[in-house]
């Protein structure tokens, strides 16, 4: 279990060796989830201290300030069609605590998070990308259907300050809710967790529910020392996966939105965490689901109380006022994902305040049945499995923790796949491991056909484009897939720290 550390994150980690052991700190501060981790297990670790500094407790940020909308990206271009601009990835500091303490975090654009790019199907977008990190960076667009080589695939690096540009021509019937992010080999789960990761929505030309005020809702959450630095990864961050102990909504902390005065919205809602599950919920309030990472369903699924979202998922939902108003918290409950480790157990967290007061849910009419056309993809030429495991050992009194893919770790080199272009497959993923895994493969979305628990199938519930799909522990998941663009392709889980720690495979599609 190697722990990626740059000069910077070394350096800021030794720097902040200094003070109380963790645990006694997160106590001491009346401490919350994720804080009360037990760091026994720490001492010994390969690449990790036996102390490490406190957390900074929840009020040293401020809530209740008013939600922001997303800074959307420019777009320099005049001509018709085109969308073109600069992306620039680089250190920042900002003041996310409320005594003035500054955080360094990294930015595109100096912005958090990254800018919004609103693009029309067909578009052709033009981005050059500036790597003024210390490290080789890219940029991957998660979701999107773009070539291989625009991809932003680990073997393309940009180098520390280089730079390239992503050029790509968006099909039609791809408009959705997608995000990007970086996706260097080795990197991708620090660089994120340092604030790199920005929004995408590709609208269609006739959308029909474009008459309802859009609403969009990014989670990241980060996780902050009391010197306001970016804390490092321990032991439970490295299993697990890192949870913040801030969850930010648009980089805000507890923010409150006013709610539409005709009583309903149209929510785009990014899982942008490295780990964090979401399961919301608005007391209250109705959500009717019509979208997922793809885009549009075929038809709405109204009557949802909560909504689960494993991270990198976004879905679109359409909220309607409660008919006595009032203030209502949004908050995520806890999520069973198998988690390893002691630790207290997990809390519901407020997220944010919705603000209903002069929403009047009046002449709400009915959502169109159809939303947009789903065709199943077709009998099936061939297949996919793919095994999810873990493997523990104790090396010369050092844990080591391996999460594979069939078996193997991830290697640039290897093609585990090859997958004829256009041929519908059936993708079957397993999770022979104790904790559930984020399913999520590059250049195509697809249709999850079924789930299996000891041998009970389960249809997929409804037809639906997705690139996210969570696989619990001893689950079959099986995908249907069309692979339309040939080149390389990677798949991952999407716990940003077990895809750095080898739970990543590729396709090569002929
Ligand atoms: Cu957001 Cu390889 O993924
Ligand atoms: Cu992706
Ligand atoms: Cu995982």
């Amino acid at each position: 279990m190697q722990l990626q550390t740059t000069k910077t994150t070394r350096r800021a980690f030794v720097g902040a060796l200094s003070v109380l052991p963790w645990v006694g700190t997160a106590l001491a501060q009346g401490s919350m989830t994720g804080m009360m981790n037990n760091m026994g297990g720490m001492a010994g670790m390969g690449g990790m201290s036996s102390a490490a500094a406190a957390l900074a407790g929840l009020d040293r940020i401020g809530t209740g300030a008013s939600l922001a909308s997303l800074v959307k990206l420019t777009n320099t271009s005049q001509e018709a069609g085109v969308f073109r601009a600069t992306l620039r990835a680089a250190p920042v500091s900002v003041g996310l605590m409320k005594d003035g303490t500054k955080t360094d975090v990294w930015a595109y654009n100096a912005t958090l998070p990254g800018p919004l790019i609103e693009v029309m199907e067909g578009d052709t977008v033009e981005i050059e990308f500036i790597n003024d990190l210390p490290q080789p960076s890219t940029i991957h667009w998660h979701g999107l259907p773009v070539p291989s080589d625009q991809d932003g695939n680990p073997h393309d690096a940009v180098v520390a300050g280089g730079r390239r540009l992503y050029r790509f021509t968006l099909p039609l019937d791809c408009a959705g809710t997608y995000w990007y992010h970086p996706h260097p080999h080795g990197f991708t789960a620090e660089q994120v967790s340092r604030g790199l990761a920005g929004l995408f929505i590709v609208r269609a030309k006739n959308d029909p529910l474009a008459s309802i005020p859009e609403r969009h809702v990014v989670f990241s959450d980060i996780k902050l020392n009391s010197d306001g630095r970016i804390a490092d990864n321990d032991m439970n961050d490295v299993m697990n996966g890192r949870e913040g102990q801030f969850v930010l909504v648009n980089a805000q902390f507890q923010p409150v939105m006013s709610f539409d005065a005709r009583g309903r919205e149209r929510w785009r809602i990014w899982n942008a965490n490295s780990a964090r599950y979401l399961r919301l919920n608005l007391p209250g309030a109705v959500f009717t689901l019509v979208g997922t990472d793809g885009g549009l369903l075929q038809s709405p699924v109204t009557g949802m109380t909560e909504l689960l979202l494993a991270p990198a998922e976004r879905v679109e939902v359409i909220v309607d006022a409660p008919a006595n108003g009032g203030i209502v918290s949004l908050v995520t409950e806890p999520v069973e994902r198998g988690k390893m480790g002691a630790f207290a157990p997990d809390q519901a967290i407020t997220l944010m305040k919705v603000d209903f007061t002069n929403a009047r849910p009046k002449g709400l009419v009915a959502l169109p049945a159809r939303l947009r056309r789903i065709d199943d993809l077709g009998p099936v030429k061939a297949q996919k499995r793919v095994v999810f495991s873990e493997s523990m050992s104790m090396a010369g009194g050092m844990h080591s923790m391996k999460f594979l893919v069939n078996g193997k770790s991830f290697d640039m080199k290897r093609v585990d796949f090859v997958s004829n272009i256009n041929e519908v497959e059936m993708w079957e993923i397993v999770n022979k491991s104790d904790m559930d895994h984020p399913f999520h493969i590059h250049g195509t979305q697809f249709q999850v056909i079924e789930s299996e628990v000891d041998g009970k199938v389960t249809k997929g519930p409804y037809r639906a484009w997705r690139d996210m799909a969570n696989v619990k522990s001893g689950e079959i998941v099986r995908l249907k897939m069309v692979q339309s663009q040939k080149g390389l392709r990677m798949f991952h889980c999407h716990i940003l720290e077990h895809e750095n720690a080898g739970m990543m495979g590729q396709v090569k599609v002929v």
